[in-house]
């Protein structure tokens, strides 16, 4: 995690700095730095907090300079402090260094270079890494470029750096391995940082760095890109498909309720050119020359973290129903550490909206080496996961920036429904009538959440009375199942309420223990297959004066009358039902925070992109 950026260039490095950590903060916010270079001299400000403090803590204090480096970081060694902020400093005083990631040797780096007489300040790994570059400085007699080489051929871990030499004013040395970076050139200015949002309001032209390339940024040469065996490589300039407006709130108090009600957008923009009533198909151009592979597969895995675990789980009934091929889904974190079965003959579907999460890169590239097709579904446009895997289908759900996702989950059930559709009617065993009429109902989803988004005055009343649980339930049973988890991940993460997602069934196998009259009971109850049964696990939580807020299917009257409160959505096939009834849990999950007083965009302890295993 964390948000690293750069400036090279002729304006002044603070403000395009500062402005930069702004966008970068949903990363990390444990703490803020810049390291600014104003001829030869090399200047660090870095503060506790978040960059509004570091903005307090620079008031009065020399900001000029047209080189710069920028951090905000997500503490993985040392706790959130002043010192252990980046920019680190080598003990000479002429380097200073941002990292994202981790140096998993730095100990026995450390305890080398403490015998050669280097002192270190903080607890971070990361200061490892400047006082090893500084040491081949001066024992090997090499430039900033060359010993930032030879310490990265050392270091084992994941890192993005750049690096500020005051003996080369005019240069910054960038690299990366599992930790992303992306180049933005302009007119005489070269921009670094961790994601494109930084940048995309100076210049389009960006190069996604590889993995163990070397960038040397230097006024008078520009951009020159070698990797660390110290072969020279040609720079891949993209353009940017990023929009600025898509970074702002665009008026809402908060990313996540203005990510909330980007949805009916955001879900027709995933099947945008891919859904086409007209001639009754799904055209996935990502995955074009993979379909046979699709229509063949014995087995599918899914891999993925948190929401993006919990779509790949709607996946799993989505294509089991759909498609008739059998389905796993593991978390990355487990699937990569314990040896798992996977060869030529697997497909695995990778999720994330990140790209960047290191535990789904991590599982993925084990599958790959093993063999396996690596089908992405990915929200950010270039990210390591979107270059790593074999195909895939964007989401296309525009910028997530609220810690707690929302969008993005709706756009991934939106890709695999149309995955597991398409798969199923090239395989022949989904009825043209079916294929057809599911399709029409996806169609109509977009108008369908913007029905549901109008609950929200309910749900805020619902929301108020609520505001003070300690603990909530969230029960669900097939394509709700996996919602019920969402639900409750998202009541935890934002507004640290303690929350727990179940199978409406296995309520009693354990968890009805808890219930009493102070227990928010969520349920999903909509009209479909397990009805019945829900009503039932209704009226076990009523039994036990639970309090039950349920999600019903517009008009139902037998939930109306046990539960507490009722929201209602509009009707559709249980398959769709998670791309609605998650949208009541996000804005409920919203408001508490809110009525809290909690950090809704920033939730304490958590950070957008996973970058550390
Ligand atoms: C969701 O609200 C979480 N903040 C988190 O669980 C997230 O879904 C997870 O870290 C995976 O991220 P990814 O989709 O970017 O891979
Ligand atoms: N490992 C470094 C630290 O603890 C960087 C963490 C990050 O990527 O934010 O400071």
């Amino acid at each position: 995690m964390c948000g690293i950026v750069a400036y090279l260039g002729d304006k002044e490095a603070y403000p395009i700095l500062i402005n930069g950590l702004r966008r970068l903060e949903y990363r990390g916010y444990d703490s803020a730095g810049v390291a600014l270079m104003n001829g030869d001299v090399l200047t660090i400000h870095k503060c506790q907090g978040k960059v509004s403090d570091l903005e307090s803590h620079v008031v009065g204090k020399s900001l000029s300079g047209s080189i710069g480096i920028g951090h905000t970081r997500w503490a993985t060694h040392g706790p959130p402090n002043d010192v252990n902020a980046h920019p680190h400093r080598s003990t000479s005083g002429d380097l200073a260094l941002i990292h994202n990631g981790i140096i998993e040797n730095y100990a026995s780096i450390k305890e080398e270079l403490g015998h050669r007489g280097h002192i270190f300040q903080s607890d971070t790994d990361t200061e490892v890494l400047v006082h090893l570059i500084d040491d081949i400085q001066r024992t090997e007699k090499v430039d900033l470029a060359e010993a930032v080489r030879l310490a990265l051929a050392s270091v084992v871990g994941a890192y993005a750096i750049v690096v500020l030499d005051s003996k080369e004013p005019d240069l910054m040395v960038a690299a990366r391995k599992s930790s992303p970076l992306v180049i933005g050139i302009g007119e005489g200015e070269f921009f670094c940082a961790s994601d494109a949002t930084p940048i995309v309001e100076h210049t389009k032209n960006v190069v996604y760095l590889e993995d163990g390339e070397i960038a040397v940024i230097d006024r008078t040469n520009g951009l020159k890109i070698r990797n660390v065996k110290n072969q020279e490589k040609t720079p891949f300039i993209q353009e940017l498909e990023m929009h600025l407006e898509t970074l702002e709130k665009g008026g809402y108090d908060h990313f996540m309720l203005k990510e909330i009600n980007e949805q009916p957008r955001s879900i027709r923009d995933s099947m945008r050119g891919r859904l086409n009533l007209a001639k009754g198909e799904v055209v996935l151009g990502g995955i074009k020359d993979y379909e046979q592979k699709f229509v063949n597969a014995k087995r599918i895995l899914i891999v993925g973290c948190g929401t993006s675990w919990h779509a790949g789980m709607v996946g799993e009934y989505l294509f089991e129903e759909f498609a008739r091929i059998p389905v796993e889904v593991e978390y990355a974190s487990e699937f990569r550490y314990r040896n798992p079965i996977v060869n030529e003959n697997d497909l695995v579907i990778a999720i994330s909206q990140s790209g960047e999460t290191a535990d789904t890169l991590a599982a993925i590239e084990l599958a790959k080496n093993r063999g396996a097709t690596i089908i992405g579904i990915c929200n950010v446009v270039g990210s390591s996961i979107a270059r790593v895997t074999h195909a895939g289908s964007y989401t296309h759900a525009g910028p997530e920036i609220g810690v707690a996702s929302t969008k993005a989950f709706t756009a991934q059930v939106t890709v695999l429904t149309l995955m597991a559709l398409m798969v199923g009617q090239k395989k022949g065993v989904l009825s043209g009538s079916n294929f057809y009429r599911l399709l029409n109902e996806l169609d109509a989803i977009p108008e369908k959440v913007q029905k549901v988004l109008a609950t929200e005055a309910q749900i805020k009343y619902i929301a108020d009375i609520y505001k003070d649980a300690t603990n909530a339930l969230y029960l669900g049973r097939g394509y709700s199942f996996p919602v019920a988890l969402e639900g409750a991940l998202k009541l935890k993460e934002i507004s640290y309420i303690h929350a727990e997602g179940y199978p409406a069934a296995e309520m009693k196998h354990g968890p009805i223990a808890l219930i009493d009259e102070e227990m928010p009971v969520f349920v999903i109850a909509t009209k479909g297959a397990s009805y019945e049964k829900v009503v039932s696990n209704i009226q076990e939580v009523k039994a036990r004066k639970g309090k039950i807020i349920a999600i019903v299917t517009q008009g139902d009257s037998v939930v109306r009358e046990l539960a507490d409160h009722v929201i209602e959505i509009p009707e559709t096939p249980d398959a769709l039902v998670p791309l609605l009834s998650v949208i009541p849990f996000q804005l409920i999950s919203y408001h508490i925070a809110v009525m809290r007083g909690c950090n809704v965009d920033q939730p304490r302890n958590l950070a957008k992109s996973v970058t550390v295993e």
